[in-house]
Parts: C-alpha cells; structure tokens; sequence
C-alpha cells in the first residue's frame, strides 16, 4: 500500500490549456467522463430542484471548470474553488457567461458562511485530500437544508489501483507519478458513512466505466486518449463512481 501523503496536487498547476486541448495527458480521461457525469449531475438537479429561483451552486475542487462552466450556461449562480490558481485562470478563461466566481481556497476551510448553497459538487476530488471526511464536513455545513450534495470519486479495492493507477500509467504518455493514490480511494460504504455522521443521506450511487470499444488502435500505438473516447453508467461500483446525497432538513419539534 502507498503512503497517503504522496498524492500529486501539483500536477495541477501544470496543465495550463492543456486541461482543455491535450490528448496526450490523463487529463483527457478526465475531460472525456465530465461527458457522461455533467448530464448526470443536471438531470438530477432538475428533477430534484425544479424551482424557478436561480440555484446557487458551489463546486468544491472544480480544477478547470468543466462542471462550473457548464452549470454557469444553465443559468446556474456558480461558485469554484480550488487551490490551483493556474487552473483557475483556465477556468476562468473559458467560462463563455464570465459569470462563474472563481476563488482560491482549500476545501478543508470553505470560505463561505453556513447554510449559502443550494447545490455542492465534488468531482473526481474526495481521493485528492487526505482527510475527506473533514471535506464532507465542510460541504455539509455550507448547504442549505435540503440542498443536494454530488460526488464522484474512486472505489478502493485491487481491480481499481489495476485499472485506475496501473492501466492508465500503461496506455496514457505523460500519466504523471501519484496522480492517484489506492489509499485515498473512498469504498461507497465510507462515504455513505461520512454523509451520514454529516446530517446528509446519500439517496443514489452509480458506477461509470470506459467504453472499452472506443479505444482505437491508432490510440494504443500512440498511448494518447482517443478524441471519441467515452464512459457509460453501470450499476457495478467497483471502480468509479457517482453519487448524489441530500442534507437533512432539521425536524421542528411539535
Ligand atoms: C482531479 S482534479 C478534479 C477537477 C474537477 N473537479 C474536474 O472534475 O474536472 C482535482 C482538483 O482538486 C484540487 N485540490 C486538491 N486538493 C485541494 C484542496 N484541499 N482544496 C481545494 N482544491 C484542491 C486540485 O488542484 C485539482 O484541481
């Protein structure tokens, strides 16, 4: 087992448009899924939030602002934090309303009073920190009662540090050293129990998987990530997966 602490933050503040345009870098995996997680995540907040008030909108770790950006074109009051400034400014760049505000800040310390948000996003982040509890903690605190907490992040188990470490430094040039750590991965059952001792109850959880069969062999030879490359849901939770939970709303005593 690796040691906590090597995860590999700073790789973030090295991507530069690269977030954006590189198909050479594990970068484009990520790119590639917010496909399939972005029109998840809307899905469920239309359904579960169909008021006609403007959203208020916090993504926790939003890196380039592939979540943000997208929300911010749905009419969406979007905040992102992150602590890579250069990531930041990408995201800003490329934010088309100019509306998202983005701040330096870490997840641990939300620079937000209670109860400000009406939706909290974390994607592909919870594995990023060392003490994701205390995230959840924070995320909790700054949603409304009722407010709707969305996840995606990394089972932990041996099929996944094959997959999800191994493979990708196997099949993707440029995968940088630590970029994930097995023993930050989250089991969907720690993270359930998180949300709970957090007044949240986590409502749905889903798995997402490459599409094996968008892999072209021209890919293979070069070890980039294919321009098509995609992701689908699946039940299994093996691997990665997605998850909404729903902050409680305090029982008046009668
Ligand atoms: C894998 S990226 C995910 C970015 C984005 N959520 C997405 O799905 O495209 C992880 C991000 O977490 C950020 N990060 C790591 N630790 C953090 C912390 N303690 N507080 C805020 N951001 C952090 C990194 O800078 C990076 O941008």
């Amino acid at each position: 087992m690796e040691n906590k602490s090597l995860i590999n933050n700073e790789l973030y503040n090295t991507l530069g448009e690269r977030w954006y345009t590189a198909f050479d870098d594990p970068v484009a995996l990520l790119r590639q899924e917010s496909k399939t997680k972005i029109p998840w995540v809307l899905e469920k907040v239309k359904a579960l939030k169909p008021s006609a008030e403007k959203l208020k909108v916090l993504d926790v770790g939003c890196g380039a602002g592939f979540l943000s950006n997208r929300l911010a074109t749905e009419g969406f009051d979007v905040h992102g934090i992150d602590l890579s400034h250069d990531s930041l400014c990408v995201a800003a760049k490329y934010d088309v309303t100019r509306k998202v505000k983005y701040q330096e800040a870490n997840a641990y310390k939300l620079p937000f009073a209670d109860a400000q948000f009406d939706v909290v996003t974390a994607m592909d982040f919870l594995e990023h920190v060392e003490d994701p509890e205390k995230v959840v903690q924070e995320v909790s605190r700054v949603l409304k009662p009722g407010g709707l907490f969305f996840f995606h992040t990394f089972n932990r188990n041996w099929l996944a540090y094959l997959v999800i470490i191994k493979l990708v430094e196997f099949l993707v040039k440029n995968t940088p050293k630590h970029m994930h750590v097995l023993n930050l991965f989250i089991k969907p059952e720690e993270l359930e129990r998180f949300c709970n001792r957090s007044q949240m109850q986590v409502l749905e959880m889903t798995g997402i998987r490459p599409r094996f069969s968008t892999i072209t062999l021209k890919s293979l030879l070069t070890r980039t990530v294919p321009e098509n490359f995609a992701f689908a849901l699946t039940p299994s939770l093996k691997l990665s997966y997605l998850g909404l939970a729903q902050k409680k709303i305090d029982q008046v005593a009668p």
